[in-house]
């Protein structure tokens, strides 16, 4: 297959040499985070706000309404959201996290429980900020890297059933992640959603999905969800919604947008809560925080992810440098997810032990040799520690590799699987790090470190 799209504007890549990158890498103490992006051949770092924006969306940006309120761009925005999801109160927000916080702040009291098949990072940090708790119950399938299951996303129900059974009181609302990034970028079925949402509401919870890669979740359940091969993309995202009483989105991932978010949902008391909150920290409440142009871009991407060829080259771009690693003797997380790779680092390099951070180590490796930047999820990000101090191991090694839509060509998935190999050929020259400077909390983004020889 081939990429569905024509290449209008160009972005050139500076080319480095290994020496150099060993000089910058030795500069930024071997924090790929502080590696300058000009710096780097091909950025896997994320998959979030550097999508490729498209004619149609850069034409719509110049049809923004700048107005203050009830501007026309909202209104597009509006209806395009509306479309997806079907929601009654729809409020845009300027990323994911400040939508997180907006529903946290409303509907989340100290001591709270919210249940979801895992949280993202900013979604558990909001909950905990707000004296809750989040509560990961994804399936015991999706905690294994190399168990091959087609929804390892799904929500553990009978765990979710005694949630609300015992701690019933405690739950405010429920929600799922589509897809599950934090397990790998993996489906959730549409089966799954439905019985998650029915707990819920047995239980008279409301039932929230976390819906930034909704439209990759959609294509899964339509390759491999029985009943689904003849439903269209956008029958499938109306299905997906229809269970839930609200969603939480960031417009940076399946919006194909550099900015934006959103909050939509049923409940008119809690929207206007929402709306007198998002009045005070993000803007009025039909912006939100956003440009007229940017909701353009949003309300356009939102049409266009959608596109069944769009989903099916993107959903085969990760599955496609996946069996080439696999050939090549390398695990990852199985199978491949929507948005990213994950590598097994614990397996690629067995004598790095896990408080020398073999994900780290792989992340070096794989910028000195090819220039690519990834990021660890592991000990490093992770870093617990127990009550005497000492580093504790985290559940797995990974080294995450996200892709940014429609930005790279096969050629590059074929250079960095090239890369990728060559790093793994070469396994027993790398080098375990040591820590030279750590911050109190979420270490991995600003620590220094030091090659241990
Ligand atoms: N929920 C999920 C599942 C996410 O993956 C992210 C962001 C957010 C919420 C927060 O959205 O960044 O717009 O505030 N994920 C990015 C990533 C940062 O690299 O995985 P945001």
């Amino acid at each position: 297959m081939i990429e569905p799209f024509r290449i209008k504007s160009v972005e050139p890549i500076k080319m480095t040499t290994r020496a150099q990158r060993e000089e910058i890498l030795k500069q930024a103490k071997y924090n790929v985070f502080k590696i300058d992006s000009e710096d780097v051949i091909l950025d896997f770092l994320t998959d979030s706000g550097t999508s490729a924006m498209s004619t149609a969306q850069w034409a719509a940006i110049m049809l923004g309404d700048e107005a203050y309120a009830c501007s026309r761009s909202y209104h597009k925005f509006n209806d395009a959201v509306k479309k997806i999801t079907n929601f009654d109160y729809i409020i845009p927000t300027h990323q994911g996290r400040a939508s997180e916080k907006l529903l946290v702040s409303v509907m989340v009291k100290p001591g709270q429980i919210v249940p979801n098949n895992n949280h993202f990072d900013t979604t558990r940090a909001n909950i905990e900020y707000g004296g809750g708790i989040g509560l990961d119950l994804v399936i015991e399938e999706g905690k294994q890297p190399n168990l091959d299951h087609p929804f390892k996303g799904n929500i553990n129900l009978e765990r979710l059933e005694d949630t609300l059974k015992k701690d019933g009181d405690k739950v405010p609302l429920c929600m799922i992640t589509v897809t599950n990034n934090s397990g790998g970028g993996q489906p959730v079925s549409m089966a799954n959603i439905r019985a998650a949402s029915e707990l819920a509401h047995k239980y008279g919870k409301p039932f929230f999905i976390d819906a930034c890669r909704f439209a990759e979740n959609a294509y899964f359940i339509k390759m491999r969800e029985d009943g689904y091969q003849d439903k269209s993309i956008i029958e499938i995202v109306n299905e997906m919604f229809s269970y839930a009483d609200g969603c939480t989105m960031s417009a940076k991932k399946d919006a194909f947008a550099n900015i934006g978010g959103f909050i939509a949902l049923n409940d008119g008391e809690v929207a206007r809560k929402i709306q007198d909150l998002l009045i005070l920290t993000e803007g009025f409440i039909t912006y939100g925080g956003l440009a007229g142009r940017d909701l353009e871009a949003i309300a356009v991407g939102l049409e266009e992810v959608v596109e069944e060829e769009y989903l099916r080259y993107r959903l085969r771009t990760v599955e496609y440098i996946g069996e080439k690693l696999l050939n090549a003797g390398i695990k990852i997380v199985r199978p491949t997810g929507g948005h990213a790779l994950y590598i097994d680092a614990k397996d690629f390099y067995p004598h790095i032990p896990f408080h020398q951070f073999p994900g780290q180590a792989l992340c070096c490796e794989l910028y000195l040799e090819g220039g690519i930047r990834g990021v660890e999820i592991g000990s490093l990000m992770f870093g617990k520690k127990d009550e005497a101090g000492n580093p504790v191991p985290a559940q797995m090694e990974l080294v995450r590799l996200a892709f940014p839509r429609r930005v790279y060509t096969q050629s590059h998935f074929d250079y960095a699987a090239e890369v990728i190999i060559d790093c793994h050929k070469n396994r027993e020259k790398a080098k375990g790090l040591r820590l030279t400077y750590e911050p109190p909390f979420l270490r991995h983004f600003t620590c220094e470190m030091e090659q241990i020889d």
